[in-house]
């Protein structure tokens, strides 16, 4: 992946190793088809899934509200008090901006605001990769899947999958393993990122 735009990712705010986002850009190099993204935020996963699919022709698609998963209020672990706006509501919207902006890759790369669940009931286009980075607790990671998993054709990839629990939450945990069992088989994992194609 090109060193200016590794550069940026690494600079961007957000939660993906420099070696999980090279996992994930090679992922995203196998897509067949448009990719999504479930969870945005600042843009820092965006920018490699966005590269690959800039380099194959094709856009990701990258959904948030952008007001910040339950880890991420004040008070939580994951809080940032610098994405907070005048109204004391988290906004990462501006810090997606200024990400893909870094990056040269607004032509790539295609946000869509809202809820996830409730955006796949409207969807039809079939992907090439989904890439599961929402919400991390068992039922809304479990939602997210069910959501989506029916548009996949081709790569499935999850974050922070952490099959022992005092290393991590289990949501996607539980939804690698159902991914799985409905015939996802997997073909890398590097940290807490896998990678399964069907
Ligand atoms: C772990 S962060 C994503 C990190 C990001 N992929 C990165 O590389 O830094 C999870 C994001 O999912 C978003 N989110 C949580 N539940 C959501 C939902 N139901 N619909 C849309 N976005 C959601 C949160 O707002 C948050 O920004």
């Amino acid at each position: 992946m090109d060193p200016e735009l590794r550069a940026v990712a690494e600079a961007a705010k957000g939660f993906m190793p420099p070696d999980e986002g090279l996992a994930l850009y090679e992922a995203g190099l196998l897509a067949d088809g448009p990719l999504l993204e479930i969870g945005t935020y600042c843009g820092k996963s965006a920018v490699y899934l966005g590269v690959a699919a800039r380099e194959r022709g094709t856009v990701l698609f990258t959904i948030d509200h952008h007001h910040g998963s339950e880890e991420m209020q004040a008070g939580w672990e994951h809080h940032d008090p610098s994405t907070v706006d005048p109204a004391g509501r988290i906004d990462s919207f501006p810090f997606f901006r200024e990400t893909m902006g870094a990056a040269g890759l607004q032509d790539a790369v295609i946000a869509v605001v809202g809820d996830s669940v409730k955006i796949a009931e409207h969807w039809t286009t079939p992907l090439g990769l989904l890439f599961i980075d929402g919400a991390h607790s068992p039922e809304p990671a479990m939602a997210d899947y069910e959501a989506w998993e029916p548009h996949v054709n081709g790569v499935l990839a999850i974050h922070d999958v952490f099959e022992d629990p005092t290393d991590g939450g289990q949501g996607p945990f539980l939804v690698y393993e159902r991914a799985v069992a409905d015939g996802f088989v997997p073909k890398t994992a590097c940290g807490s990122l896998r990678v399964l194609v069907r």
